[in-house]
Parts: C-alpha cells; structure tokens; sequence
C-alpha cells in the first residue's frame, strides 16, 4: 500500500528489514545498544560487526530517543537505532505512547540531519517489546504522516512489517487515518 503526503510517499510492505535498499534502516533496539533478537538480532547478523562496534563507541540510548550508525555489509547507508519503549499492561498509557511517537519522530530528524532520502521502519516495540501493534500502528503512522506534513526533506517512508497480521493491521489504520485525515494539500 503507498499513499503519497506532501510530496512524500508513505509506504507498508510485508518483507524483512534487512532486505531494503532505502538509505536508512532502522533498528528496534534497546538502550544498551548491545544488540538482541527479533530486528535487531537480524540487522547485526546481515550487517556484519562494525555496526556493533559503533555502538559500543556511542554506548547507549534513552527509550524514545534514536542514534544512528554505519550499515555495514547492508544496502542502506546507516542504520539508525530507535529505542521503543517497552509496554507494561498497567503501565501509563499516555507515557509509552508518547515515547514510541518520539523514537519514530527522532529516527526522522536523524535521518533528515544525515541527508536521508528514504527510510525504512520495522513496527517499533511491537515485539519482544509486547506493544499492542494496533495501538502501535496509531502512534507510529501518526507520528510519521504529522512530520510528513512538516517536512519534505526525506521522499520515501517504508514501514516493513515482518508478518501478514501486522501488515494487515497497519494497512487498516493507514487507510482510516488517510479516510479521516485533512486532505493532502
Ligand atoms: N524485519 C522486519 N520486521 C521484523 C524482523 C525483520 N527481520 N524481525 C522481527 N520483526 C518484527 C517483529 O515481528 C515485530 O513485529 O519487528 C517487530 C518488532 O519486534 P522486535 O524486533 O522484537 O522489537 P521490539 O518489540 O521493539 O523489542 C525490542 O527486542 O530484539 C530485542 O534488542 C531488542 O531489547 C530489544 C527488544
């Protein structure tokens, strides 16, 4: 599914994020930044050693934030390390919706600082991270079509969900946010 906002092209594909040739790919990681499983574990086995050794040198990242590194033996250019927050049922629903919308909003402005012309997203803590990809799916698509309308540094945004229930669940809140959203000037 493509939608085209101010000039710039929002996109869902079910695939895997280390295959993208976009730019930037960008990582679910943790504020360690020593690596783990699910996407992050596959950037660091496709791209090869130098990119943890860059994070060892950045050593770390709050949640919310985002930092970015070399991509190694990977097509893109740089990987950028987005740490999502981890979602506690009980928790406050407010804070971690407000720190995944800025691990996404800072992946943008890192990329747009970098000369980033097009990036790909994984579904951010949705994983190992246990948050409600529905939820997710809002905060992210939100966050990203909200700096679309503010920017159009960077053409192309690739959300890459890894399986058909995610991607079916994006694809259905991109299309009710577009149903509902100011028309694209
Ligand atoms: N390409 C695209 N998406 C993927 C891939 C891949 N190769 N592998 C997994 N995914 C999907 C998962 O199915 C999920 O929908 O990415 C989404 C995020 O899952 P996680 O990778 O588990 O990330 P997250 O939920 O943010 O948890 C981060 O897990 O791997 C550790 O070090 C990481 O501690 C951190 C935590």
């Amino acid at each position: 599914m493509r939608v085209t906002i101010d000039q710039t092209d929002l996109e869902l594909v079910q695939g895997d994020i280390t295959h993208q040739t976009t730019d930037a790919i960008v990582n679910a990681a943790n504020s360690s930044l020593l690596g783990g499983g699910g996407v992050d574990g596959a950037i660091h086995r496709a791209g090869g050693p130098s990119i943890l050794a860059e994070c060892q040198r950045i050593g770390g990242c709050p949640t919310g934030k985002a930092c970015i590194t070399g991509a190694g033996y990977l097509a893109a250019r740089y990987v950028i390390h987005a740490v999502g927050p981890l979602y506690h049922g009980d928790g406050d629903r407010e804070q971690v919706a407000a720190l995944l919308s800025s691990a996404y909003h800072h992946s943008l402005v890192l990329a747009a600082q970098h000369g980033v012309r097009s990036i790909a997203f994984p579904s951010i803590s949705t994983g190992a991270y246990g948050y409600p990809v529905n939820a997710a799916a809002e905060v992210a698509l939100t966050t990203v079509i909200a700096y679309m309308r503010q920017h159009t540094d960077i053409e192309l945004v690739r959300f890459v969900l890894f399986d058909a229930g995610t991607f079916a669940v994006y694809r259905q809140v991109l299309e009710r946010l577009m149903a509902t959203d100011a028309p694209p000037q």
